[in-house]
């Protein structure tokens, strides 16, 4: 079952139509978007593949099955077993391992003589360069290619684009898409066309880095193993009796649904903050509680993730007259919003000893934080971004090497 809908109106409609789960968005066109509901992937056995569904932070949804098959697409659907595997051997490329046994010297073999192409179809910065360094510090060959000179910019679709750069033979695709279940449909066109260009019908690792308002599961990944490292809980990562509040523009972030799913399922309580045109009810489906109330709020959490507001997934608004990153019309004004919800030395005061703040960065400050929060003591901005690297080269190792047992 298929049909098109404007972009704009498709992302609406992930939104709240998230908890029926089976929902499967991508494009096959520029400007349009196909949504295919319970579509099972041919060829390539790697499951149903779905959206966000009830209850996934329990380990419903396909992710593990994808996991299995050498894909990271979501952290929905992966149990905490999984996660912990993830997260332990992150611990050992961060250099936190118990007994240090694993040779760093050893790393440059895990991946040798591997591709790894980074696809990114919307901006990045840490992500990008991150997960380059990781492949490069595993010894694999990254390739990069982006929107801007390539032949995206001439139409091609993101399906052709990732069909393309298989048929070269790379081990592993990383990419970033502006569209929500892109990653999905590049699975699912691999998977269907892999003998068109594969003798053996293989198909390669495909990692999601964040897609639409989805999911960005390694960031999901590294916010928890910063979390957990602070709180020293990396012998098991256990999370239970830690409260984490998410503050900003959840309906627009894949961030904030990649932690609510990664954080309950190690057991953390999840509190999504931020004014109601942001933080839709809805969103509790995902296993998360809600307030509009910052201050009433601040005093009991152990960890503060700031988000900033994703401008560039809301429809236009007034903005107030005020200068604003963009308009928008989900927050009137830039100042207020930094008032109500912004992380000031007032509310950096309120914390609990030892809370810790995050950002996944850019930040834009003064607009969702101030420069005294971003540059605190308690802020673990820059250890996120460290962190990421030990993820996400753990993500490639294990993914890599799944789908080449697959092969
Ligand atoms: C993202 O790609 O979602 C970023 O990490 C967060 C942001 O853009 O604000």
């Amino acid at each position: 079952m298929k049909f098109a809908i404007r972009a704009g109106r498709v992302q609406g409609f992930l939104f709240t139509s998230a908890w029926w789960g089976w929902v499967y968005l991508g494009e096959r066109v520029p400007g349009v978007v196909y949504c295919s509901m319970g579509k099972r992937i041919a060829g390539g056995g790697a499951g149903v593949v779905r959206g966000p569904g009830p209850g996934h932070g329990q380990g419903s949804g396909d992710g593990g099955a994808l996991f299995a098959r050498g894909h990271l697409l979501q952290l929905a659907g992966l149990s905490a077993k999984e996660l912990r595997a993830i997260l332990g051997r992150a611990r050992v490329f961060a250099g936190h391992d118990a007994d240090g046994s694993d040779d760093p010297k050893a790393w440059r073999e895990r991946l040798r003589g591997k591709v790894v192409a980074n696809l990114f179809f919307e901006d990045s910065t840490r992500t990008r360069v991150s997960f380059a360094v990781a492949a490069e510090r595993l010894g694999a060959q990254v390739i990069n290619l982006t929107s801007v000179g390539s032949s995206i910019s001439k139409g091609e679709t993101v399906a052709d684009t990732a069909l393309n750069v298989a048929a070269m033979g790379v081990d592993g695709i990383v990419m970033r898409h502006k569209s929500s279940g892109a990653p999905h449909l590049v699975v699912r066109t691999l998977a269907e066309r892999a003998h068109s260009y594969d003798d053996a019908g293989r198909v390669c690792s495909v990692i999601n880095a964040g897609d639409g308002r989805h999911e960005h599961p390694t960031q999901g990944l590294l916010d928890i193993y910063t979390i957990a490292e602070r709180f020293d809980r990396l012998d098991g990562f256990d999370l239970s009796g830690l409260t984490v509040g998410i503050v900003g523009d959840i309906a627009s972030s894949r961030v904030a649904r990649s932690g609510i799913v990664g954080l309950g399922a190690l057991g953390a309580k999840v509190v999504c903050i931020g004014p109601p045109t942001l933080v839709p009810r809805s969103i509790e489906a995902m296993g998360c509680t809600t307030t509009h109330d910052l201050d009433g709020v601040i005093g009991k959490l152990d960890a503060v993730n700031v988000l900033r507001i994703q401008f560039e997934r809301h429809d236009g608004g007034g903005g107030g007259g005020e200068k604003m990153p963009g308009a928008s019309n989900a927050v009137a004004s830039v100042r207020e919003y930094y008032e109500v919800y912004g992380l000031n030395s007032a509310r950096l005061a309120k914390l609990r000893p030892g809370a810790i703040v995050m950002h996944p960065g850019p930040i834009n400050r003064g607009v969702e934080m101030s420069s005294e929060a971003a540059d605190s003591g308690q802020s673990m901005v820059l250890r996120q971004v460290r962190h990421g690297v030990a993820v996400r080269m753990a993500v490639l190792e294990m993914c890599l090497n799944a789908s080449a047992q697959g092969r």
